[in-house]
């Protein structure tokens, strides 16, 4: 649905030129979610801007439902645009409009004739669950139903593409759950392809089916959202996973003497990870068939999308032997693991 290819942006000032972006390429299929995460001025905007052309890049091709944006004349181009629909951090909406007539603006551009819009802004106020909202300015508006309305406006089009840049950063996350969740379900109903620009993995986590990771105007990692998650490769993407799951020791664990080999009498920590449900009782038959003691430390069970995914710090006691066969059978089984140490 949209291809990126070898697409740059540099910005040319007196003060100096700025690579924002460099050579990019991207392939977002039709009907997917897909993330794009980075810190501050990673280059998210302009790469974001650089598909719907709001940003003119400076080398590469864009193109968006098989069609090159890049090689079109300006009437063309308004045309096409007719077909990315946008949301941003701050909303942009017009402050003398009731959020009816904001999410008629776009239709009265498109010159539509007063029945027509009636009949479609009704449709988009029921979609977004604003219809006793309607006569309302922004100003008297929370944060989030100011985004179901710039999400409203961007789908008075009937676009086949959703482009958001930061749409949920300036929300708490109670308002930002809700907003993804409308999201999602647009993006079902509807069959809408949606790229999520965000600085927070936690938006990642709950609706993207694939991401990327933005640093310094390159990608430095794409893949499904699963396999960026549970095997992040780059330090940057490590870093988002860590924001969201946190694998640090607690602090009431005594690690002074932490060994990354076995010695006399020590214990083993280990970290376990389960995505999906977990089919093979992994800590029972640790003790039942390897002769050793399980102390859970810590555990919890969050979701990416609707798999579920557990997490578990385990301290497990035994003869040297007996470690080192019970570490053999988590090898093998479906878990993912990773020995912090041996403790006293
Ligand atoms: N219009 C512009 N003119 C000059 N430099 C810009 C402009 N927009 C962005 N930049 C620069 O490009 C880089 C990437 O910015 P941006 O795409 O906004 O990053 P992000 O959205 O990830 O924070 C930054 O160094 C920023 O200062
Ligand atoms: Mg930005």
């Amino acid at each position: 649905m949209i291809k990126l290819v070898n697409v740059e942006k540099t910005y040319y000032s007196k003060a100096g030129d700025i690579a924002a972006l460099k050579k990019t390429n991207l392939d977002i299929k039709d009907g997917e979610i897909f993330g794009i995460i980075g810190l501050s001025g990673a280059g998210k905007s302009t790469l974001i801007r650089c598909i719907n052309m709001l940003e003119v890049p400076t080398g590469g091709q864009v193109f968006v439902d098989g069609k090159e944006l890049t090689a079109m004349n300006k009437q063309a181009l308004r045309q096409a645009r007719q077909s990315i629909g946008m949301i941003f951090q701050h909303f942009n909406l017009l402050a003398s409009r009731t959020v009816r007539d904001n999410i008629a603006f776009p239709l009265e551009i498109q010159g539509k004739s007063k029945a027509e819009i009636t009949k479609k802004v009704d449709e988009l106020l029921d979609l977004v669950q604003l219809h006793d909202r309607a006569d309302y300015y922004p100003s008297q508006l929370s944060g989030g139903q100011k985004q179901r309305v710039g999400i409203a406006r961007a789908l008075a089009s009937d676009p086949k593409v959703l482009l958001s840049d930061e749409a949920t950063s300036a929300l708490d996350p109670q308002t930002t759950k809700s907003i993804l969740a409308l999201l999602r379900d647009i993006n079902q109903r509807l069959h809408l392809t949606i790229v999520m620009i965000t600085h927070q993995m936690e938006v990642v986590k709950q609706i993207c089916d694939r991401v990327a990771v933005i640093e310094n105007g390159n990608i430095i990692e794409e893949g499904t959202m699963y396999q960026v998650f549970t095997e992040p490769k780059e330090t940057t993407t490590k870093e988002f996973v860590a924001t969201v799951n946190d694998m640090t020791v607690p602090a009431i664990l005594n690690t002074a003497d932490m060994q990354q080999t076995y010695f006399d009498g020590s214990k083993v920590l280990v970290h376990l990870t389960f995505l999906g449900n977990a089919d093979e009782p992994v800590v029972a038959r640790l003790i039942k068939n390897y002769g050793v003691d399980v102390n859970i430390i810590s555990g919890k069970i969050d979701y990416l999308k609707d798999m579920p995914y557990g997490t578990l710090l385990v301290e497990i006691s035994g003869s040297k032997e007996s470690l080192a066969t019970a570490l053999d059978y988590i090898h093998q089984a479906k878990v993912k693991e990773e020995v912090i140490g041996y403790v006293s």
